[in-house]
């Protein structure tokens, strides 16, 4: 019997030693693995050694001014993390973040943490983001093309259309907006970022968005078309189109997707008439003018 208590004894004796052993070991192993990474900040002095242009062209840049500075003192390596270890190494690729090993997250990480807001607040989700777009493939931290916006072509158009090639092709067609006249900007109606509504509009609806424009085509109006007010791309194609006014069809067929019956049959035969004298001309905004809306007391079929 006392043998044996002797024994537990022992063995618990025994295991305690070995917990502390163990624990010996690892405390320190934790401490060092921690300190290597957080790392040790070099600064900026430091980069200008190896780097003297990229620093030179970096404080010229946006980011080298006090707005940056109130936001991190950490200048590079806001965005690379902290370099000692590269330095040390006398340049080591090895131990500094480098950009073409990060992920897509990873890469609008370093800028969301200072620019998460305003524009950039429906980000997270939004098309570009969904579709594996970071920030750097539209902007340029240290070879922007343009300063303003530090956008990667010195056009914006040029830059959408990189990836548009459908939207270029309908801003060459004769009726156009005119952005690629340099008078508006995919940006008029676009925000790249992320936006609440579909299509990456910047207004609440379609319709919306045109009326910042064009607001005489809001009304309020006496008589309304339905389709106006419902939604200006049942007409219209935004982009650009071969026909007049940026029309989606050519009339009298524009109207008569909808309108296949009535009282003056757009069809130029009927019956044993040759002709209807209601179409002459084949165009249905000859007469029905005021299409858009009408204000007048008997415009309720938009003839004035
Ligand atoms: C002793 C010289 C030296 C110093 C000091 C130095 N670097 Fe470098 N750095 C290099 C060399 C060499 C390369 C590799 C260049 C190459 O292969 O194109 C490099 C590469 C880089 C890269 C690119 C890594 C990649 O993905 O290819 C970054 C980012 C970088 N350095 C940032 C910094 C920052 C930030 C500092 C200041 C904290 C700094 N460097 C200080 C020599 C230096
Ligand atoms: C706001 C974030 C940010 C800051 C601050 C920043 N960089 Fe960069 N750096 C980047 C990004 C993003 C890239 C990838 C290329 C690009 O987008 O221009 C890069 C690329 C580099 C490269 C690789 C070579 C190249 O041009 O592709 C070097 C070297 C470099 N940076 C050094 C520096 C130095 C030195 C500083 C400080 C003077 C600095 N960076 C500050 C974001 C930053
Ligand atoms: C430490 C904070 C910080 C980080 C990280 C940062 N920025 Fe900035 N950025 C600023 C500040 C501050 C400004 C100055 C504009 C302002 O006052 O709002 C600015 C301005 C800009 C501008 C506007 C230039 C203009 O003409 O108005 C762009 C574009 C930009 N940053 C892109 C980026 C990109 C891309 C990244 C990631 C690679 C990034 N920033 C990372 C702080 C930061
Ligand atoms: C599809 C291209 C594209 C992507 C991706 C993109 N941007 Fe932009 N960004 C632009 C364009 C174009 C402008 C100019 C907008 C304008 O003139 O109103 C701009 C403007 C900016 C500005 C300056 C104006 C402002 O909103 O304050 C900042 C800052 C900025 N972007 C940051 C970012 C950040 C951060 C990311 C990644 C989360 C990002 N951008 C992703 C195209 C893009
Ligand atoms: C006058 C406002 C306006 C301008 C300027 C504009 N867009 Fe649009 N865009 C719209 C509207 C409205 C829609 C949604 C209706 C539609 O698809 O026709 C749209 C839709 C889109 C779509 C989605 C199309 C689809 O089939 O899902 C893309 C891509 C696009 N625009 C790219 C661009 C590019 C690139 C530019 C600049 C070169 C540009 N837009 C300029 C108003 C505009
Ligand atoms: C690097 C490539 C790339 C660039 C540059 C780019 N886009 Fe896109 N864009 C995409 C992809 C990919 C999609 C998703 C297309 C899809 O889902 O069919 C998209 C979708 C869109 C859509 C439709 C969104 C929706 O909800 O359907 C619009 C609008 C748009 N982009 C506008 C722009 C504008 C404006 C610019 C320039 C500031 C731009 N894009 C630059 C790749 C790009
Ligand atoms: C940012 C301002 C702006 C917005 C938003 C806008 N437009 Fe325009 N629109 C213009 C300008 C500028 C013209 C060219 C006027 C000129 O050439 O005299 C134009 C011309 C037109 C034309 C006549 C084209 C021609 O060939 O004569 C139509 C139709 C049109 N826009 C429809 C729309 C529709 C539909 C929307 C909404 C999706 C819209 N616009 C949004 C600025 C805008
Ligand atoms: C039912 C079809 C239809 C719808 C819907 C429609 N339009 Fe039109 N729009 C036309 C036709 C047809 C023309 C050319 C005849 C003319 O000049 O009145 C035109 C011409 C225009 C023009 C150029 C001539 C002018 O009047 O200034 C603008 C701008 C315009 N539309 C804007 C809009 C806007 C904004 C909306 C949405 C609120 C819209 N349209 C909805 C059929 C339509
Ligand atoms: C997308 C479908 C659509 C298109 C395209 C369309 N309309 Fe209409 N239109 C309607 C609807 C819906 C009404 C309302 C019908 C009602 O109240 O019975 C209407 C009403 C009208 C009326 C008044 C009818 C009445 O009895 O008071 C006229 C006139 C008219 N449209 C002419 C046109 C012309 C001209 C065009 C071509 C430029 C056109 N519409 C294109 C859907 C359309
Ligand atoms: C020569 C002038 C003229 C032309 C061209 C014309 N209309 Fe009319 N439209 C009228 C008149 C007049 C009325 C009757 C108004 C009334 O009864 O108060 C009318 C009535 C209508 C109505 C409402 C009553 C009904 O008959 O259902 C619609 C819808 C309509 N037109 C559509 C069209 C379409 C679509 C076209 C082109 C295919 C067109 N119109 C071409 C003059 C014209």
């Amino acid at each position: 019997m006392l043998h044996e208590a002797m024994s537990k004894q022992l063995k618990i004796v025994a295991v305690a030693i070995l917990v502390l052993a163990v624990f010996a070991v690892l405390i320190p192993g934790i401490r060092q693995s921690s300190a290597q990474e957080e790392g040790q900040y070099a600064g900026i002095e430091q980069c200008a050694m190896c780097h003297e242009d990229t620093v030179k062209a970096f404080q010229d840049s946006i980011h080298g001014q006090k707005g940056f500075a109130l936001r991190s003192d950490k200048a590079c390596e806001s965005c690379h993390g902290p370099a000692a270890a590269h330095v040390e190494g006398g340049g080591d690729k090895t131990k500094i973040k480098s950009f073409a090993s990060l992920n897509t997250q990873e890469k609008s990480d370093m800028c969301l943490g200072c620019h998460e807001r305003g524009k950039k607040m429906f980000w997270m989700g939004s098309a570009h983001e969904s579709r594996g777009l970071a920030c750097q493939d539209c902007h340029s931290v240290h070879k922007p093309a343009v300063e303003k916006a530090q956008l990667k072509k010195k056009n914006q158009s040029q830059l959408c259309f990189d990836c548009h090639k459908q939207k270029e092709a309908q801003f060459f067609r004769p009726s156009h907006h005119p952005v690629k006249e340099g008078k508006m900007e995919c940006t008029s109606c676009h925000n790249p970022h992320g936006t609440q509504t579909a299509k990456l509009l910047t207004a609440d609806s379609v319709t919306e968005q045109c009326y910042q424009c064009h607001a005489e085509k809001r009304g309020p109006f006496l008589w309304e078309h339905v389709p106006v007010r419902e939604d200006c791309t049942n007409c219209h194609e935004v982009h650009g189109s071969n026909r007049l006014k940026l029309l989606n069809a050519k009339e009298p067929f524009l109207c008569q997707r909808c309108h296949s019956d009535t009282r003056h049959p757009g069809t130029p035969y009927d019956e044993t008439r040759v002709t209807q004298n209601r179409i002459a001309g084949h165009s249905c905004t000859n007469c029905h003018s005021t299409l858009h809306g009408s204000n007048h007391p008997s415009g309720h079929t938009f003839l004035r």
